[in-house]
């Protein structure tokens, strides 16, 4: 192996750190979705070397759920919202993760050293198993797709919203395994949170995070980065808060504090200065505050989503050679691994 293929001599000093991130295109991308992950990676691109990926394979691990034309539509859908939230393609590697086939390649050789129990153990498989009579293999085995994704472009950092910290946790676990067993071959990376916006709760119920599949059955539970004003309104002015009629910022319930939230990270006003703001105020006051600062935060993106969406053709081009400059990196890593293994040609 040469040096410059080892994972510990990756990274000259200075150079930019190695971020990998994605979303699956499993659902309409919402504001959790925005302020947990897609924000923070517009705000560093350019100081960071970046592979944003968007995950269908991870979308197709509940079989009942999977709408084959409708998930080829969702996955530009979802590409052409990198750019609309202003990912710049030139500056990026952005591409749909089933145009590379190494991610489901190294998740083969990773399956092998990987112990099953710590499959079960992840948080997001419980939640998402619960209730099911039968669940897929691939469901179980998601986070080690995820930690494909991720070992293969020597990452540094993830950055991800809270409810992720455990997958690269255990990313981590994976890659420790496999240079225990087979020599050093991995880099381990780093979750990163944003400081606020890492965990959007649902508007109709503040106990429970925003979430995709909620929103596919219940109307005013998230404010989709594509929604129409209107039903922006509605979402925000029906926002469950409590009995209470002023804002209270000492013991806020959780539909307040998820209000302040969204404040928090849109504007970037701390909780002094919300405070000072809204203490005494109605809830009405504060439900029109957070309705303009989303408005204000989604305009720019539905206008350039509107543009991009124009452009099928230039979208394809722009992932094609993402898919392509992907390909060629992951395809280094999975030798790699191949050959610590002793397979591959
Ligand atoms: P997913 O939609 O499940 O593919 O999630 C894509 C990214 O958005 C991940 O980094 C999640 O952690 C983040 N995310 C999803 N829902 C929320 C939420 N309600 N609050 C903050 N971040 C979120
Ligand atoms: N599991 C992540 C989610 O549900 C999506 C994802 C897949 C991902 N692969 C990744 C996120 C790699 C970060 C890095 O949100």
């Amino acid at each position: 192996m040469s040096p410059d293929q080892t994972p510990a001599a990756g990274q000259p000093d200075g150079a930019r750190p190695r971020v990998f991130s994605g979303i699956q295109p499993s659902g309409d991308l919402h504001l959790g979705t925005y302020l947990g992950a897609l924000r923070q990676w517009v705000e560093a691109q350019h100081e960071r070397d970046n592979v944003f990926c968007v995950v269908d394979l991870h979308a197709i691990t509940v079989p009942e759920d999977v709408d084959p034309a409708g998930l080829r539509a969702k996955s530009r859908e979802v590409a052409a919202l990198y750019f609309a939230a202003g990912i710049d393609p030139d500056d990026n590697v952005v591409f749909v993760q089933s145009h590379v086939r190494e991610h489901a390649e190294l998740t083969w050789l990773l399956n092998c050293t990987t112990p099953l129990g710590w499959l079960y153990r992840m948080t997001q498989f419980k939640s998402k198993s619960e209730g099911r009579e039968s669940v897929s293999t691939g469901l179980l085995d998601y986070p080690v797709l995820q930690a494909s994704d991720i070992l293969l472009y020597d990452t540094d950092l993830v950055p991800v919203g809270e409810d992720q910290v455990q997958h690269i946790e255990l990313t981590r676990d994976i890659a420790t395994r496999f240079n225990h067993l087979f020599g050093e071959t991995f880099r381990l990376p780093k979750a990163v949170v944003p400081k606020s916006g890492a965990r959007v709760m649902g508007f109709d119920d503040p106990e429970t995070k925003m979430s995709k599949s909620i929103a596919r059955e219940r109307d005013r539970h998230a404010v989709h980065l594509l929604d129409p004003e209107s039903k922006i309104k509605k979402t925000i002015m029906s926002a469950v808060t409590d009995s209470e009629r002023e804002v209270r910022f000492e013991h806020a319930s959780a539909g307040v504090k998820n209000l302040l939230g969204i404040l928090n990270a849109t504007t970037g006003e701390t909780y002094e200065q919300l405070a000072d703001r809204f203490d005494g105020k109605g809830y009405g006051d504060l439900k029109k505050a957070v309705l303009e600062a989303v408005l204000e935060t989604l305009a720019p993106i539905q206008a350039r989503y509107q543009e991009l969406a124009s452009d099928p053709a230039e979208l394809d081009a722009i992932l094609a050679r993402g898919a392509d400059r992907a390909r060629e990196r992951a395809a280094r890593t999975l030798e790699r691994a191949q050959r610590a293994l002793g397979v591959g040609a």
